[in-house]
């Protein structure tokens, strides 16, 4: 064999060509439009009937944006002036990754330069620090044909700082203007779009339009006016991410299914709200799934009623604590073995920890105390405190002060002594850099193996009990006895709980060991204390003892990094398109959306969406700033309740078989437009049309 030679065969060049024949197709989809785009020019209508109710800080800090309202995108014959100019429009990617991220670009440039040939747009390489420091490149027709329909946000990379301060906004002002840009488009999620309103803010006076796009697969960018009406389900990403997840965790369901060894732990993304975990929930119906808003709304009824009786104090009555989520799930897995069923599939979102309310607390009080440190000093928490011993000194000697200072601050001894008691890695985790939005890195605590270790700890004890077991089939049983001429039902009512009734049956939680066994046989008379035990007894006896075998799996790079799905596809396209049209009628402060996504493809509205009126305080790096409000799992939603109706079904601690569902791969025909996030599907169906 001649390499040389192969390597130079054509055929062998294109079967390794990064250039293959799925990549051909996906860049050659065209998405549809929505029909307002087919006419020659856009126009905007104000819809006064949308009103928000408007924090005061929105008023105060962002005056010139505050009062505009949702504007609808109208199709016209009618050329309005100024609306064709050539124009300069810069474009920026901020925050993660999300599919559908290129077809943004890509409908904003199809727009523009049939619009106006002469109109150029830049990309700001590298997220908002390409405007800071005016990196950027002219975004050709070449470049967009070879990233269309494609996932990632390969074209221009993306970037998550903050520009949250006079000087940065100064040097993107300055960029603006060395460009001579007439508009500046931030593509991101809710910390992105609050920077687009403040940059709004601050390029009015310099005629500069900013617009913000709803990116990020965590699926938390949904707006509804004051009365419940929604104007953007989701942003986009979402669905493609949700999708790339559940065919990954699809294929595991099929996994444990069929070698009925492992409970596989799926950890999947979602920083703050559980909108993932759910999607990936109704479409895989894993054996259990936590949904971090649940399980703040929990309220642990046997507490109350003890603090009721016995006139105490319960602080953990509200609210569930990492404890008793492990004793649910280890119920959980106790019901399925006695089952038969000694595997499993578990899905948790990743920001789990921010709904346990003492977990939360602490990662309040660290924010807070690493903020405060990162502002007093010259050099930063992290760089201070470089090993973890060193920052548990730093928070020893707070706790020390505290004691001084009887109490009055942030970090009590009580803090320090409950924190002292956590596993080192997980300690590691809660200290972990924040980004530079003050924002917690959930996806790089091991909240799965936190969760675990205690859900391992409380199996073995209760296997020490004899309480986890597995169910021996009745009929094995039966022939196994007869295999070995032992009479099934004389020594079937001396070992298990209830030999008369059940299909599959639990071997008595008093014999938990061979020795506990051969006593319980003795006792009973069924043999002598010289005897040894029947071996088709000691092999059933085996079987029923319970081996918890987990793998743990991260889902969220990989999602992030997906091919878009037809939907995810036509929306950005469609926003790209709606960018232009809110640029070209002069509009500023406002987000490009689709109202309707719910519904129909040709049902979609787009829009565009004054930021100003859907911010409000939240804590960052332990102080109130005013951001864009994400908006987390409602557990009164149609998706919710849908889900949980099902819970108990999708456990499957039955006789019968599991419920999995297959999403199957995602199918990038335009046509399957309408094949949209489930949670949107059934919110439909709800009274108010909650997702
Ligand atoms: P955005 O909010 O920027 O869209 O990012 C969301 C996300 O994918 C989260 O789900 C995850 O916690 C986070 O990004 C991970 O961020 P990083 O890229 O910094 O690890």
């Amino acid at each position: 064999m001649d390499l040389e030679e192969i390597l130079q065969n054509p055929e062998v060049q294109e079967l390794t060509a990064n250039l293959n024949a799925h990549l051909k197709k996906q860049r050659a989809i065209n998405p549809f439009k929505c029909e307002v785009f087919n006419s020659a020019y856009t126009h905007l209508t104000a819809m006064d009937q949308y009103q928000f109710h408007i924090h005061t800080d929105a008023k105060k800090y962002l005056p010139a944006i505050v009062n505009k309202k949702v504007n609808k995108i109208t199709g016209s014959n009618v050329c309005l002036p100024k609306w064709n100019k050539a124009r300069k429009i810069g474009v920026v990617f901020s925050g993660g990754p999300a599919p559908g991220g290129h077809n943004v670009l890509a409908g904003l440039f199809d727009a523009a330069k049939q619009a106006n040939p002469d109109t150029k747009i830049y990309g700001f390489i590298g997220g908002p620090d390409g405007i800071i420091e005016n990196t950027s490149i002219e975004i050709t027709r070449e470049l967009i044909d070879r990233y269309r329909n494609r996932g990632g946000f390969c074209m221009i990379k993306t970037g998550r700082t903050k520009i949250d301060t006079p000087e940065k906004i100064n040097l993107c002002r300055q960029t603006c203007q060395q460009l001579n840009l007439d508009a500046l488009i931030i593509i991101g999620g809710d910390d992105s779009n609050t920077n687009a309103a403040f940059l709004a803010q601050a390029l009015l006076a310099d005629k500069i339009q900013v617009i913000g796009v709803p990116k990020t697969i965590d699926g938390d960018i949904q707006v509804r006016d004051k009365n419940g009406e929604v104007l953007c389900a989701v942003s986009f990403g979402f669905h493609s991410a949700a999708r790339a997840f559940a065919t990954e965790i699809g294929n595991l369901c099929t996994d444990a299914d069929s070698d009925v060894k492992y409970w596989h732990i799926c950890k999947v993304m979602g920083r703050v709200a559980s909108h993932l975990a759910l999607e990936t929930a109704l479409q895989t119906h894993p054996n259990m799934t936590f949904i971090g808003e649940d399980l703040a709304d929990y309220i642990d009824h046997e507490r109350l009623e003890k603090v009721r009786t016995q006139k105490t104090t319960d602080f953990t009555a509200y609210g569930m604590t990492l404890r008793h989520l492990s004793r649910v799930i280890c119920n959980g897995i106790r019901r399925r073995a006695a089952k038969g069923k000694n595997y499993g599939i578990i899905v948790i979102p990743e920001g789990l920890l921010e709904f346990i309310n003492e977990i939360q607390v602490f990662i309040i009080k660290l924010n807070t105390i690493i903020a405060k440190y990162n502002k007093t000093h010259d050099l930063g928490f992290h760089v201070s405190f470089p090993l973890l011993s060193d920052k548990l000194d730093y928070l020893r000697k707070l706790a020390r002060q505290s004691r001084e200072n009887q109490g009055r601050m942030v970090w009590n001894t009580r803090d320090d002594d409950l924190f002292n008691v956590i596993p080192d890695f997980f300690q590691e985790g809660l200290l972990m850099e924040r980004d530079s939005h003050g924002n917690f890195p959930f996806s790089q605590v091991d909240t799965d193996k936190v969760l675990m270790d205690l859900v391992k700890d409380y199996l073995n004890t209760l296997k020490e009990k004899g309480l986890y077991k597995i169910g021996i089939k009745k009929d094995y049983f039966i022939k196994a006895m007869q295999d070995d001429q032992l009479d099934p039902d004389f020594y079937g009512s001396k070992i298990f709980i209830d030999y008369a009734q059940n299909q599959y049956l639990m071997i008595k939680p008093e014999i938990f060991s061979l020795r506990t066994l051969k006593a319980k046989l003795v006792r009973t008379d069924v043999i002598k204390d010289n005897e040894k035990i029947p071996t088709a007894i000691k092999k059933i006896f085996k079987q029923s003892i319970p081996v918890f075998k987990t793998q743990h799996h991260f889902y969220g790079y990989d999602g992030r990094g997906s091919d878009p799905t037809s939907f995810d596809c036509t929306y950005a396209y469609n926003l790209g398109l709606t960018v232009f049209s809110l640029v070209s009628n002069g509009a500023t402060g406002l987000m490009a959306a689709i109202k309707n996504l719910e519904l129909n493809f040709n049902q979609w509205e787009p829009l565009g969406i004054p930021i100003a009126p859907l911010m409000h305080l939240e804590e960052r790096n332990g102080e109130l700033a005013l951001v864009l409000e994400k908006t987390i799992v409602d557990t009164d939603s149609t998706a919710f309740q849908v889900f949980k109706h099902h819970r108990e079904d999708w456990l499957a601690a039955t006789t019968g078989e599991d419920n999995f569902r297959q999403p199957g791969p995602t199918n990038f025909d335009p046509r399957n437009v309408d094949d949209k996030p489930l949670t949107l599907a059934l919110s439909v169906y709800g009274r108010n049309k909650s997702y």
